[in-house]
């Protein structure tokens, strides 16, 4: 018996969904649905089964019975039939879920445009560079102890003569002297890369990948002033006119004199608290360019100077206000809980 309806349902419906005019579902209703069609002669059966196979067959029949007539029902609607179910158009629709974009993207469109609207450049140089880029152009001879802080990457592939070793960049600051390059070593320089990053190291506040942010000024007569200007204003920009910033001293190769930026923990407001270091949060690195890395780009450092500075995208959107991620890692585990969030 349910070999049998299952049949008839299939049968029906392949007859139904090639029957082309409307005659022909008319006869098709009368011949399964009719009085003395096809399920009506069927269910004349019933009596004759055992008990416990009544609820089971019946339940099929009744699914053979709606599918029929709801095919009949759509068949008719679609070929401008009468037959039309009701709609209550004044109900309101059902939202489809709508996405947003990463986090880290709007961290960094949100940077450059901070950026762009004083009269910065957004540039991308290679993620993947040679090591006088990432390092030798930066002050940093090959051996020197302070590659070390970059944790590399190194690539297995043939060296080049002069560039030497491929790297996939520990840092954007690889930009700089290709930066220098680009504008044929004439100033200024107003750029700001933005750029993923490579290091080996995974913790709470790290991930392999990452990105960063450098800026680079380059024209005559730029001084410390217009470093602590540009970051001020960020600051104000991006994490709120509350939150103040200070340059700490500090040592890289590639700047002289060279600083770490602070800026003040949103959760304290600079007071002091378990979160941060007597009310200041660590930004990144920055400083005046070293002049044998203007030597490097062939620019004349008699005539010109510049500021730089590199700090980590993900690191910098952490520490805006309300947003509180304890494991840096959660950006890139691809969790829709957790992206949803933002
Ligand atoms: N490249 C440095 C880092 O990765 C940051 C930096 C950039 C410091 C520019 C000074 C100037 O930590």
């Amino acid at each position: 018996m349910r070999d049998k309806l299952q049949n008839i349902k299939n049968e029906a419906l392949a007859l139904i969904i090639a029957g082309a005019d409307q005659a022909e579902k008319d006869r098709l209703r009368v011949h399964y649905l009719g009085k003395k069609g096809v399920l009506a002669e069927i269910a004349k059966e019933f009596p004759s089964l055992a008990s416990d196979e009544k609820a089971d067959v019946g339940e099929l029949f009744n699914d053979v019975k709606q599918a029929i007539t709801n095919a009949l029902g759509t068949v008719q609607a679609e070929s401008g039939g009468a037959a039309l179910p009701s709609v209550d158009v004044t109900l309101p629709g059902v939202k489809p879920p709508l996405g947003h974009l990463h986090p880290v993207t709007k961290a960094i469109a949100e940077i450059s445009s901070i950026f762009e609207r004083i009269g910065f450049t957004r540039v991308r140089y290679p993620e993947v560079d040679w090591d006088w880029y990432a390092f030798e152009s930066l002050n940093m001879p090959k051996g020197h102890p302070a590659r070390d802080e970059w944790e590399t990457f190194f690539v297995d592939a043939p060296d080049h003569s002069k560039l030497g070793k491929v790297v996939l960049t520990p840092h954007t600051s690889n930009g700089q002297v290709r930066e220098m390059e680009r504008v044929k070593a004439t100033p200024p320089i107003r750029m700001v890369n933005i750029a993923k990053c490579y290091r080996r190291q995974s913790d709470v506040s790290h991930t392999v990948m990452f990105h960063q942010f450098e800026g680079l000024v380059i024209d005559e007569g730029i001084n410390i002033t217009h470093l602590k200007g540009t970051i001020d204003h960020f600051v104000k920009q991006f994490f709120g006119p509350q939150r103040k910033s200070r340059l700490r001293p500090y040592h890289f190769q590639f700047t002289e004199p060279s600083f770490e930026v602070d800026v003040t923990c949103d959760i304290c407001n600079g007071r002091g608290c378990k979160l941060c270091k007597e009310g200041w949060l660590e930004l990144g690195g920055a400083g005046m360019v070293h002049p044998n890395v203007l030597k490097a780009g062939k620019i004349d450092s008699a005539k010109y100077s510049g500021f730089a500075f590199g700090w980590g995208v993900e690191r910098t959107y952490m520490m805006k206000s309300g947003i509180k991620i304890d494991d840096l890692r959660l950006l890139y585990s691809n969790d829709i809980r957790f992206l949803t969030q933002f």
